[in-house]
């Protein structure tokens, strides 16, 4: 099986997940919105990182999947929230209006509010021995020192001319942090010892950085179809980017340097890590 039909073999088991969540007592209108973030469409990479990496390090892939809702869950809060008025600012989501435009901004920020609250509600009901260490590793990811700290730089540094050290403060928060922890996660849940551990935080922050990187340079360069969002929004709004720091040229060559040491941090003998390496590199030429 190739890179390509294992992530969607991951994939799919995700969304099944996702969709079969109850959100139980939740008003109507709440679930509604809720749904329509979490259910309309998107890669998954987050969820298919908890998956993979369990199973790299020999876990068990059902103590894996309430990880992989949760770090979507997650995710989706942190996108309904990212993209509102008084943040970035955004009409189009993975082609749809965002939470705002169709619920309006209360609801959009409850929605957001739900799907991180449930994300912990999720995590905190797995028994597997690693749970807690996991769920703990998504609540600094997703908290104050980690995705936060990120959007906080993000919107308050906007319109500044910013160095090399400060994008990357700001993308190891607002994006490595949530693609750092679902590696942890996924490793702990199959019982993995510290070094490895410790190579999976390698491994997340590169490729986040990467993941950013390649994101800004989309934003630039992209097919707006394709992305699933309006394009050329972050020089308009004088967001800090890495190719406006480095230039393009640069912020490719960049990326790909960060891909090989994510691949590299996982050539340990305690790893099946072909498919997260081969996943790196895909995410590296990802065109959407
Ligand atoms: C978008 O993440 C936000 C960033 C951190 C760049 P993704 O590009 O993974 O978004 P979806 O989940 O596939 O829509
Ligand atoms: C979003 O970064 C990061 C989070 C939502 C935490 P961006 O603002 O660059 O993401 P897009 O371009 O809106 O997807
Ligand atoms: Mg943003
Ligand atoms: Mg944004
Ligand atoms: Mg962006």
């Amino acid at each position: 099986m190739n890179v390509k039909q294992q992530l969607s073999l991951y994939k799919t088991m995700v969304e099944q997940a996702l969709e079969a969540l109850p959100f139980e007592g939740a008003p109507d209108r709440l679930k509604e919105a809720m749904r329509y973030s979490l259910l309309n469409g998107g890669k998954r990479l987050r969820g298919c990182l908890v998956l993979a990496a369990c199973e790299a390090a020999g876990g068990n892939i059902s103590d894996a999947l309430p990880f992989a809702c949760a770090v979507e869950m997650i995710h989706a809060y942190s996108l309904i929230h990212d993209d509102l008025p008084s943040m970035d600012n955004d009409t189009l989501r993975r082609g749809k209006p965002t939470n705002h435009i169709v619920f309006g901004e209360g609801m959009a920020i409850l929605a957001g509010d739900g799907l991180l609250s449930h994300a912990f509600e999720v995590m905190a009901a797995c028994r597997a021995p690693g749970a807690f260490t996991a769920l703990s590793m998504m609540a600094k990811a997703a908290g104050v020192s980690g995705m936060l700290a990120g959007q906080t730089l993000d919107i308050t540094l906007e319109g500044t001319q910013p160095d090399r050290d400060t994008v990357r403060q700001i993308h190891l928060g607002k994006t490595a942090a949530l693609l750092t922890a679902p590696v942890i996660a996924g490793f702990a849940l199959a019982g993995a010892d510290e070094d490895t551990l410790a190579a999976g935080r390698v491994y997340g922050e590169n490729l986040g950085l990467a993941f950013q990187i390649v994101d800004d340079l989309l934003d630039l360069e992209g097919d707006a179809a394709l992305m699933g969002k309006t394009l050329g929004k972050d020089v308009q709004e004088g967001k800090i980017t890495w190719p406006a720091c480095v230039g393009a040229q640069q912020a490719k060559q960049d990326a790909a340097a960060c891909i090989e040491k994510a691949k590299a941090a996982l050539n340990i003998p305690a790893l099946h890590s072909a498919f997260l390496q081969e996943l790196a590199e895909y995410t590296l030429h990802r065109v959407q």
